[in-house]
């Protein structure tokens, strides 16, 4: 379907409420039905999301942090001028990473990318004491961002891309592959990205990941449903729904799912919706694809990168991959 936009007619800014009113109804309709996953990360969403990063079940952060910290000089050698941060949370993982690579390193860039105004304000605050760093947010998707911050580009030198915490897990391989062309095509020739993504590891460990057992990660999907109901005035019961992770070993993903207890009717008034649910129906909220580490070579070179080095961690079962574009 073509759409087409109005002289004067205002245009939706990803992150704003009416875009997030037109994304609820076209996704809570379709079959199956669906959230998109950067929806769950609203100020409560958030904070819930830095919980479940300090989760003994959830070992993706604390690997990629020992990661970061062990190759830093290589990763921000002295040639990176410009870094910039596609979802970069609360900007703990950059900022343990040009702590650890001290002295050497010239005047840096940061360009922040992030939908949540919450956690911008944060990775600011963890960013701000650094010396020689010069830190500019963006709060917008990843596309938007990686845009902005190409053409803000205001002295010479390499860029340097980062996208860490398995972000790269929520894109479908379509999906990942257009985003991975999309970063390639805002670089030149020489300036560097950093992927950071979760291997495949045995289903248990996956599903304690996902399922803890103190709660939070249901809390952190259940949250999208209060969300819908303080931002678009709905009528949701969260007592009607329950968290549901499953492991997907044919698409190698993890998948969360909201799942209504009961049959009922849901009422979104500031997204003009009115639907009923069956006992048993499913919102699909998230995927987290996970990966094999050759995979993660082979897809980043198919996007016009070269593999400069890959680390993996024992522990966390986690890769960060350094690549350049060609
Ligand atoms: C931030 C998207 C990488 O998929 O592991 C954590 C989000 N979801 N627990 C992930 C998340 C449930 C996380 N990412």
């Amino acid at each position: 379907m073509m759409s087409t936009i109005r002289p004067g007619h205002a245009i939706a800014t990803p992150g704003s409420r009416n875009r997030f009113a037109v994304d609820v109804r076209d996704f809570l309709t379709q079959h199956p039905r669906q959230l998109p996953s950067r929806y769950l990360y609203d100020e409560l969403g958030s904070a819930l999301f830095e919980a479940i990063c300090r989760l003994p079940w959830y070992p993706l952060t604390r690997a990629e942090l020992r990661l970061l910290e062990a190759h830093a000089r290589e990763i921000l050698n002295v040639g990176v001028t410009t870094a910039i941060e596609l979802g970069s949370g609360s900007g703990a993982k950059l900022s343990a990473l040009i702590a650890a690579a001290g002295s050497g390193r010239g005047r840096l860039d940061v360009h922040l990318v992030d939908v949540s105004e919450s956690a911008l304000a944060q990775a600011r605050g963890a960013l701000e004491s650094f010396e020689n760093v010069r830190i500019l947010t963006h709060e917008t998707t990843y596309e938007i961002g990686l845009l902005e911050s190409v053409l803000a580009r205001p002295f010479p030198g390499r860029r340097l891309v980062l996208f860490l915490g398995s972000n790269i897990g929520n894109f479908d391989p379509p999906g990942r592959d257009a985003f991975l062309g999309s970063v390639r095509a805002a670089l030149d020739a020489g300036d560097g990205f950093l992927l950071g993504a979760d291997l495949i590891k045995p289903e248990r460990k996956l599903l304690l990941a996902y399922d803890d057992p103190l709660g939070v990660t249901a809390a952190f999907n259940l949250n999208l449903l209060s969300r819908i109901n303080r931002e678009l005035q709905g009528n949701l019961d969260l007592d009607g729904f329950a968290h549901h992770a499953l492991w997907n070993e044919a698409r190698s993903r993890i998948e969360m799912h909201l799942r209504s207890n009961r049959r009922q009717r849901i009422d979104i008034r500031g997204a003009d919706l009115d639907f009923v649910m069956a006992e048993g129906e499913m919102i699909w909220t998230e995927s987290s694809y996970k990966y094999d580490p050759p995979e993660i070579v082979s897809m980043v070179e198919r996007s016009g990168f070269s593999v400069r080095a890959q680390w993996i961690d024992a522990v966390g079962r986690f890769a960060l991959t350094l690549a350049e574009a060609v």
